[in-house]
C-alpha cells in the first residue's frame, strides 16, 4: 500500500516536471514585450504574464467541459463581475432562491472561478470533482482569455454555452487605470502615467489584449454560432437590463416562466446584481482573491459609460477611436462610444 502511494507521488511529481519543461520549452520561444516591471509573452496572438500562461496552458489541457456548463467571458474591466453576479443567479435561481443567494454572503469572484486564474492557478491541476466550488444547478466558470486560446473541450467538443461581455474600449481603459490605482496589486502600472498606461492598451500589449482582437474573436463566433455564443454590451446591459438578463436565462435554456415574471423574479435577480446593492453587502467590502491579490472594493467603482469623458484627453479619445474603426470598420460594432 505504502509502496503504491510512494510510485502514485513520483509518477505525479514526474507528470508535473515534463509539464514544466514542456511548458518552459514553448515559453522561451514566444515573443515577448515588457512593460515596466511586467513581462508579457505573446501565445496564440494575445499578451500574458508568464503565471498566467501557466495556468491557460494547464486549463487547456486538463480541462473537459460538460455540455451543461457556463463560460462567462470578458476582457478585464468589462463588467465580469457584473456579468459573473448576474448568470450565477439566473441559473441557480431554482436552488437559491434570492433571499438565500450565496452572493449575498460571498464575492461573485469566489462563487465563479477563473478557470486560468483561479482554478488552474499557475498550472495546478484541480480535481476534477471539485470544479463546482458554488455547488450551483451547473458549473459556471469565468475566464478572461480571448475565443481564440480557448481549448477544443470548450468549443467544440461540448455544447457548454459561453457568454461574452463587451464594453467600451475608452471605458475599459478609464476601469482599467482606476483599478491600479485603487487596488494597490499592481503598484508598477499605478507608477506609470496615464499616456504610458495608454500606449500599451492602444498597442494590444496589455495582459489579454489586443481587445479588438478579443472583441473580434467572440462577435465572430457570436454570428456564425448564436445557440453557442451571447455576445451583450455593457451599455446595454445598463441601459435595458430586464431585456438582457431575459435573453441571458433564455439562451442558457432556462427562461422565466410566466409565473415568474409575475413574481417579479428578474427584477429581483437585477436589485441583486446591482452595483449599489453588490457594493455595500459586508463581503464585498473585506477580502481578495487570486494570484493578484485583487481586493473585492476594487472591483465596484461607478459603473457608469462614458466616463472615459471625465478622465482622457481629447488626443486620447481620437487615438483609441480610430484604432477601433481601422480595427471594427465604420460600425465599430456598435460600441456605443459617446457619452
Ligand atoms: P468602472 O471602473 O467604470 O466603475 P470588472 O468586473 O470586469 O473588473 O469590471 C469592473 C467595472 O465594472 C467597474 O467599472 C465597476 O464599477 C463595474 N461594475 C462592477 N459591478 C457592477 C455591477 N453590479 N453593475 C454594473 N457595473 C459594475
Amino acid at each position: 500500500m505504502e509502496e503504491k502511494k510512494c510510485e502514485d507521488s513520483m509518477s505525479l511529481k514526474e507528470e508535473k516536471k515534463s509539464e514544466d519543461d514542456q511548458f518552459h520549452e514553448l515559453y522561451v520561444k514566444l515573443p515577448k514585450k515588457r512593460l515596466k516591471s511586467r513581462l508579457f509573452a505573446q501565445y496564440r496572438g494575445f499578451w500574458f504574464e508568464e503565471q498566467v500562461l501557466r495556468g491557460i496552458l494547464a486549463f487547456r489541457q486538463h480541462f473537459e467541459a460538460q455540455d451543461s456548463d457556463i463560460v462567462v467571458a470578458t476582457m478585464p474591466k468589462a463588467g465580469t463581475t457584473w456579468l459573473k453576479a448576474l448568470t450565477f443567479a439566473i441559473a441557480n435561481r431554482h436552488k437559491f432562491p434570492i433571499s438565500e443567494s450565496p452572493l449575498l454572503s460571498k464575492n461573485p469572484h469566489q462563487l465563479v472561478l477563473f478557470l486560468e486564474l483561479n482554478l488552474y492557478e499557475k498550472g495546478k491541476i484541480p480535481d476534477p470533482n471539485s470544479l463546482n466550488v458554488a455547488g450551483g444547478q451547473r458549473r459556471i466558470f469565468g475566464t478572461h482569455l480571448a475565443y481564440q486560446c480557448l481549448p477544443d473541450t470548450v468549443l467544440d467538443t461540448s455544447d457548454c454555452r459561453i457568454l461574452y461581455l463587451c464594453r467600451n474600449p475608452l471605458d475599459v481603459f478609464t476601469s482599467y487605470v482606476h483599478f491600479f490605482y485603487q487596488n494597490g496589486a499592481f503598484p508598477d502600472l499605478a507608477e506609470k502615467s496615464w499616456e504610458e498606461n495608454f500606449d500599451a492598451f492602444c498597442e494590444g500589449t496589455n495582459q489579454y489584449g489586443p481587445f479588438w482582437d478579443h472583441i473580434k474573436g467572440y462577435k465572430e463566433a457570436s454570428l456564425k454560432n448564436p445557440n453557442k455564443v451571447l455576445f451583450l454590451h455593457y451599455e446595454e446591459l445598463k441601459k435595458d437590463t430586464k431585456s438582457c438578463v431575459k435573453k441571458m436565462a433564455e439562451f442558457l435554456g432556462c427562461p422565466f416562466s410566466p409565473q415568474e415574471e409575475d413574481e417579479r423574479v428578474v427584477e429581483g435577480i437585477i436589485k441583486l446584481c446591482s452595483l449599489e446593492n453588490l457594493k455595500n453587502l459586508e463581503c464585498n467590502k473585506h477580502g481578495e482573491i487570486g494570484m493578484y491579490n485583487v481586493k473585492f472594493s476594487s472591483l465596484f467603482r461607478k459603473g457608469e459609460v462614458g466616463d472615459w469623458a471625465n478622465f482622457l484627453t481629447p488626443s486620447m479619445a481620437e487615438r483609441l477611436e480610430s484604432l477601433m474603426k481601422e480595427k471594427f470598420g465604420e460600425s465599430g460594432f456598435n460600441l456605443n462610444i459617446d457619452p
